[in-house]
């Protein structure tokens, strides 16, 4: 097999694939222009709200989830299984999903119980999800961890369908290869497109996306965490996995695309308190609010580029704001970066 869009039949290939979803989403986001920002860093700076794409599902989890839901129900679950931090923003979409849908949700959850659940985790509790907490120990081994719990279902009658973390598998990857053509069709161009990248499926489905709908834009994904050689490896399994389970040669992570792991900072989910500065700055100059974990980060890669001149002045760029809100208010995480109290 050739290289992605050189084997007959992918094309279409790619858009039989991209109607096999369960639309949960309110699409398309909307792409708006930051204008005081823009001026100030001399580019144009537009940002695709992913932000907007659910009210309590907000996120790009939801986007990944539509196609992912699809398969699930074809093989007549009744129970959707998934994995995370306590703060998973990837839970509480699928928790959100499964009482949307009248399925039932079970997390296996790293970390302690908390007294009080605050963030994301409130909201899993809300929405019904039953919840198993595991050490971080335990959570190495998650394979193990996710068939025990799946013949636990099994065993109680019940039709579990596991989802990997953070859904960044092939069909999880579908949901931005579709955000993408939802840039093609309003006619939106960029030179430039950045998003955070915390398990990769965003990123992956976004260059399939803009190879298959022929967008010319160099892409850029912004690490929140581990490094680049691990997010190569992570693309490269995405790709064999489109290979594999869908005959498209996917060629990842391919030219288009470059992985910037300068900005993980003091560490996964932590910020420093000028880190924090920029969230404020941004919030208060264009009423964009980040979240810590992931978007500030690559707000942060983002902006670095553009003071550095690798992208340059007129050049119009587009950030993914990829949602995480809730982490943002959650106790564990931003709030104890902010000064401005
Ligand atoms: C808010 C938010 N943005 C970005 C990401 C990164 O996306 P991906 O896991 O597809 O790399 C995640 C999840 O990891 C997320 O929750």
């Amino acid at each position: 097999m050739g290289r992605y869009g050189e084997m007959r039949g992918i094309k279409t290939c790619m858009d039989e694939l991209l109607k096999r979803r369960v639309p949960l989403a309110s699409l398309p986001t909307p792409v708006h222009y930051l204008e005081r920002m823009s001026k100030e860093l001399g580019v144009g700076l537009f940002v695709k709200r992913d932000d907007l794409t659910e009210s309590v599902a907000s996120g790009n989890k939801i986007r990944k989830m539509e196609y992912v839901l699809y398969q699930a129900l074809e093989k007549g679950a009744d129970t959707l299984v998934t994995c995370g931090g306590l703060q998973s923003n990837h839970c509480r979409a699928v928790a959100w999903i499964a009482a949307r849908k009248g399925l039932r949700c079970f997390l296996i959850l790293r970390g302690g119980k908390p007294s009080v659940p605050d963030g994301n985790l409130l909201l899993d509790s809300l929405l019904g999800a039953e919840m198993e907490f595991r050490t971080v120990e335990q959570f190495e081994d998650l394979t193990g961890l996710a068939s025990e719990c799946c013949s636990a279902l099994q065993n109680k009658g019940r039709k579990p369908f596991f989802i990997p973390m953070g859904a960044s598998t092939a069909t999880g990857a579908l949901g931005y290869v579709n955000m993408v053509g939802e840039l093609a069709a309003a006619g939106d161009r960029f030179d430039h497109l950045y998003c955070a990248v915390g398990s990769g499926g965003t990123l992956a489905g976004t260059i399939l996306g803009c190879r298959h709908f022929g967008l010319d834009t160099r892409i850029h994904g912004v690490a929140v965490c581990d490094d680049r050689a691990t997010f190569e490896a992570e693309l490269r399994r995405i790709g064999d996995e489109f290979s594999s389970w869908f005959g498209i040669e996917a060629d990842l992570p391919g030219p288009s695309v470059r992985i910037d792991d300068g900005h993980v900072g003091i560490g996964y989910a932590m910020n420093t308190g000028e880190e924090f500065e920029e969230l404020v700055r941004v919030a208060r100059s264009e009423g964009l609010v980040l979240d810590p974990v992931y978007t500030l980060k690559a707000f942060l890669g983002m902006r670095d580029d553009i003071l550095s001149g690798r992208v340059k002045t007129g050049e119009k760029v587009l950030f993914l704001h990829s949602g995480g809100h809730f982490g943002l208010m959650s106790t564990g995480f931003g709030v104890h970066s902010y000064t401005g109290w």
